[in-house]
C-alpha cells in the first residue's frame, strides 16, 4: 500500500501536493484566476517541440471561472439530459479548468480523435508535464468520456509515472481516490 498525504487548504484538496478536482472533490466558488505560470511555460515549450514535428497546437479553452462553468453546464442541460451532460461536462466547482491547470487543445469534439495532433500529444505531452486526464476506457473511473484534447498539468515527475507507455493511469487510480 502506498501512503499519500491528503490536505485541505482553504477548501482545496491536495494529495501529495497535487491539486485534486474531479466529480468528488470540488473547488471553492471564488477559486482561480487564470492559467498558472508553470502551465503556460510548459505549454509554450511543448508547442515549440510540436512545431518541429510539424504539429500545430493551440489552447482553445484554458481557465474557466465557476460562473463560466455554470453557464456552460446549464447551456448543455438545454440540449441533453443531466445524466448525459454529466458524462462530458463538469458541474460548476468540479471542472479542472477552474484550477488553472487544465487546457483543451485544438478541437473539443470527437473529430480530434486519431488526428496526428492528438497522437503527438498522447505520445509526448508527459515530457512537458501534462497528462491525458480522461483517457479512453477509463470513463468508469474518471466519470467522463474520452477527451483526447483535455490535458492537465501536473509536472514531469507525476506525468512520467501516469504516462505508462501510453496506457495512461488516471489521477484517481494512482492516488487511490
Ligand atoms: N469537459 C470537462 C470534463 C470539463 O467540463 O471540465
Ligand atoms: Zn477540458
Amino acid at each position: 500500500m502506498r501512503k499519500f498525504v491528503k490536505e485541505i487548504i482553504n477548501g482545496v484538496t491536495f494529495i501529495d501536493g497535487y491539486l485534486i478536482v474531479n466529480k468528488k472533490y470540488a473547488l471553492p466558488k471564488n477559486y482561480g484566476n487564470g492559467l498558472t505560470e508553470e502551465l503556460q511555460e510548459a505549454f509554450f515549450n511543448m508547442q515549440n517541440a510540436a512545431l518541429k514535428d510539424n504539429v500545430s497546437l493551440k489552447i482553445i479553452s484554458g481557465f474557466r471561472s465557476f460562473s463560466r462553468q455554470e453557464e456552460i453546464y446549464e447551456s448543455y442541460l438545454k440540449i441533453d439530459s443531466k445524466e448525459k451532460v454529466d458524462t462530458y461536462s463538469a458541474r460548476p466547482g468540479h471542472s479542472e479548468h477552474q484550477s488553472g491547470l487544465a487546457i483543451d487543445i485544438n478541437i473539443t469534439n470527437d473529430s480530434f480523435i486519431d488526428t496526428k495532433e492528438a497522437k503527438w500529444l498522447n505520445d509526448n505531452a508527459y515530457k512537458y508535464g501534462f497528462i491525458l486526464r480522461y483517457p479512453r476506457n477509463k470513463s468508469d473511473i474518471t466519470g467522463y468520456k474520452y477527451e483526447p484534447w483535455h490535458y492537465r498539468y501536473v509536472g514531469c515527475d507525476l506525468a512520467k509515472k501516469l504516462y505508462n507507455n501510453g496506457d495512461w493511469e488516471t489521477i484517481e487510480e494512482y492516488f487511490e481516490i
